[in-house]
């Protein structure tokens, strides 16, 4: 497997990914429809890694485009990355995120099956797994969701359960991400949201960098060490490096297969942003504010399943996400249009 279609490759998480497959050999195509992203970002790409990415600014819900593209680029496999993914606003827009995730999914999958191009990596999350009854988090814990862009998520998943059912001759990853924070360390590529952030680690980068002025820190009443919800903080980079091994996995044909992608260590919200004032070196202003709701107390992983077969694990500390995002924030204060 050498050349992989990479949908949704300018963003956050695949741009990181774009580095590791390019500097591992592999060929990129990407395909993005530049709706929460920006070109800039496969050209930082490019420049970081000398090797040349192969783009189409294409949206995977134009069912003849994604076939066009599948025509005419001989692919081995997908990293299907494209989504919508703001909790909030899929519950305001509920179509929006049914229309772009599940018929872009749909999409992508009946022109794979078209071309016989039967691997495929597929970003889940930690979303599917609801409010778990305990922490840390196994794969074979029961999935539920709460909003409509988790129902995607889930959806998405049965719908690959169902087709891998059908026909064995796929390999499938589902890969569910816990809470994705950091930059590469060069500081060229990162994440850059469009307006407020909703996430935390974004937001306090900007209050870190001046451009907003405290951090609202959702409740301090939740059941956990210090009263704030605790999270399992993953360095991009890291879960970068997990579809490389991902991709090596399904080189030897598994089936369908299952991981959490964390550290399996969670941090409260005050953790982070003490850890965060470490990095900058000064102060990050926060106050205590209603809860939001849907919140949960904890969420991490346990993600010994992926260690032991993929022989992957998260090497990346607190410290080393809060210096990356700290310098991606300098170097980049109005993110990639500066
Ligand atoms: P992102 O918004 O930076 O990247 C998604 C990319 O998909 C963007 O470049 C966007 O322009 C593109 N896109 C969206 N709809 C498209 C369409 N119809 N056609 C073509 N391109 C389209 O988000 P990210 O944080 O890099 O997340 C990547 C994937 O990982 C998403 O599927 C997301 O749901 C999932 N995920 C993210 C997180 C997280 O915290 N960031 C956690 C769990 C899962
Ligand atoms: C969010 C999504 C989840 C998605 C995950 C990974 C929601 C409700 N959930 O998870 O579906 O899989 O991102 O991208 O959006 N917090 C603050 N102040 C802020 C922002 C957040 O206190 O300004 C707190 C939250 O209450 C939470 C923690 O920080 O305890 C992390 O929040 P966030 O970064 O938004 O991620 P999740 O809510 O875990």
């Amino acid at each position: 497997m050498s050349r992989i279609l990479v949908t949704g490759g300018a963003g956050f998480i695949a741009s990181h990914t774009n580095v590791e497959l390019l500097n591992a050999g592999y060929e990129v195509i990407v395909l993005d429809n530049l709706c929460n992203s920006s070109k800039e970002s496969i050209r930082r790409v490019e420049q970081l890694t000398g090797k040349q990415i192969t783009f189409y600014e294409a949206d995977l819900v134009d069912e003849d485009v994604v076939e066009e593209i599948f025509a005419k680029e001989s692919i081995d496999a997908v990293i299907h990355f494209a989504g919508l993914k703001a909790v909030g606003e899929s519950c305001k827009i509920p179509l929006r995120y049914f229309d772009n995730n599940l018929c872009g999914t749909l999409n992508l999958l009946k022109s794979m099956e078209k071309h016989g191009c039967k691997s495929l990596v597929f970003s889940s999350s930690a979303t599917v797994y609801g409010k778990p009854a305990t922490v840390p988090i196994t794969e074979d814990f029961p999935l539920s969701v709460s909003n409509p862009y988790g129902r995607t998520k889930l959806i998405i998943e049965d719908m690959l359960r169902d087709i891998y059912q059908a026909d064995d001759s796929w390999d499938i990853a589902l890969l569910r991400y816990f809470n994705p924070i950091g930059a590469h360390e060069s500081g060229m590529i990162g994440e850059d949201p469009n307006g407020i952030p909703n996430n935390l680690m974004p937001y306090i980068a900007k209050v870190a960098g001046g451009e907003l002025e405290q951090v609202n820190v959702f409740g301090d009443d939740y059941d956990t060490p210090d009263g704030t919800g605790v999270r399992d903080y993953i360095h991009v980079v890291d879960l970068a490096v997990g579809h490389i091994k991902a991709l090596e996995k399904l080189e030897k044909h598994p089936g369908l297969v299952t991981y959490n992608l964390g550290t399996g260590v969670g941090y409260s919200v005050l953790d982070i942003i003490h850890n965060f004032e470490k990095a900058c070196g000064h102060k990050v202003p926060y106050r205590i504010t209603e809860r939001r709701p849907g919140d949960i107390d904890a969420c991490y992983a346990d993600p010994t399943k992926a260690k032991e077969e993929l022989g992957w694990e998260a090497v990346r500390g607190i410290d080393k996400m809060c210096e990356d995002t700290w310098r991606w924030q300098q170097k980049n204060p109005k993110g990639y249009l500066a």
